[in-house]
């Protein structure tokens, strides 16, 4: 953590102060650092609603508030999740829910080493002209949010766009809609002294081949980042979070975990400023040994040589197999931890180069 913050520090020796100095440069350079640091990544646990009921209905749990707040609190209570985890990013609901004996779920994230965040934006909607694509939505009033979820004690937030691969898409007018609200997103954050996690999404639904997902990731990538240097954000104080490139699901050619990996790194390598402190991939509908071990590998042969951290901000990669066994049943809320924490030790090891299969075994 204090490595970034000093390395940091030594730029702006060399290179001056940043096109803009935030009254909040050093907190966002720190969190930024704490985020990333050592071999940990992030929780993602900030599904809406509606995303929450539809895994709940899946496994017939009942779709109410307080299966919600108790499967976040089998969450936050897990022993031990501050090992793995650097980062939880909250729901609007879940960052005012509390534990059963009343104690905030906040709390009990601080208390157990967890920086608390937060998802601000208010969903991807139709495109209006633009069959089949999305616009991220939530930056009314974005700014007055950000400031109350910075009191209650967030320290960094997440805007996901999506951005979906068919024929004749993504849009030139999609990209750039899409990485312009990102933009404005992360300079509002940055303002509030949240660091933004920036999510575009190159969503895996579809019969595309890797090349496709290639082209349309460097593409999101190099939108996104023009965008956030013309919006003025602070590029040492964020975090990307991006699908890693693959084959659509119902691609029929899937490709090995090492052709994965180096694609994925090259796309990154060609489109990533170096001033980024850290990538942490979101999972985007792998399965959970999959986005173990495709991290892995990229940290295993690259890690010496990228200037950023390669980390994760898994939600279902993290979360799925312990939702599987929860089944909304108190008694099973012991095996349902194990499960969770097994998940994040597993791309910890990832972090390290060091997740093997074997590991699944145990
Ligand atoms: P998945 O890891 O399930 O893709 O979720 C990550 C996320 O935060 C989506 O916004």
């Amino acid at each position: 953590m204090a490595i970034h913050s000093q390395w940091c520090q030594s730029l702006v020796e060399i290179f001056g102060e940043p096109p803009i100095t935030y009254m909040n440069t050093q907190i966002l350079i720190d969190t930024t650092s704490k985020l990333v640091a050592d071999d940990k990544g992030l929780l993602a646990m900030d599904e809406s609603n509606p995303t929450c009921d539809k895994r709940f209905a899946k496994l017939n749990i009942p779709q109410t508030v307080e299966s919600r707040r108790a499967y976040r609190e089998l969450i936050v209570t897990a022993p031990g999740l501050g090992e793995s985890i650097s980062g939880a990013i909250l729901y609007d609901e879940t960052i005012r829910q509390n534990m059963k004996d009343g104690t905030p779920f906040l709390k009990v994230l601080t208390d157990a080493g967890i920086i608390p965040g937060i998802k601000v934006d208010t969903g991807a909607k139709d495109l209006a002209a633009h069959p089949g694509e999305k616009i991220t939505e939530g930056l009314d009033g974005l700014r007055e949010r950000l400031q109350e979820y910075f009191q209650m004690g967030a320290r960094f937030a997440k805007w996901r766009a999506v951005i979906a691969i068919g024929d004749e898409i993504p849009s030139r007018s999609c990209l750039e809609a899409n990485a312009h609200a990102l933009a404005r997103y992360a300079a509002l954050c940055q303002e509030a002294g949240l660091v933004p996690i920036v999510e575009p999404e190159v969503l895996m639904d579809g019969a595309h081949a890797l090349e496709q997902c290639r082209r349309v990731t460097e593409e999101t990538l190099r939108n996104v980042f023009i965008q956030l240097n013309c919006q003025r954000v602070l590029l040492e104080g964020m975090i990307l979070k991006p699908n890693m490139v693959l084959p659509g699901l119902a691609c029929p050619t899937q490709e090995s975990v090492d052709k994965v990996a180096n694609i994925t790194v090259k796309s990154l390598w060609r489109t990533v400023p170096a001033a980024v402190p850290g990538i942490a991939f979101l999972s985007g509908g792998q399965s959970a040994e999959l986005a173990s071990a495709r991290l892995n590998t990229m940290n295993l042969r690259f890690k010496s040589r990228l200037p950023w951290a390669l980390a994760f901000s898994y939600a279902r990669a993290i979360q799925q197999p312990a939702l599987e066994i929860w089944q909304g049943k108190e008694t099973n809320v012991k095996a349902a931890q194990q499960a969770l924490l097994h998940r994040a030790k597993c791309n910890r090891a990832a972090r390290r180069g060091e997740y093997t299969a074997a590991m699944e075994k145990i």
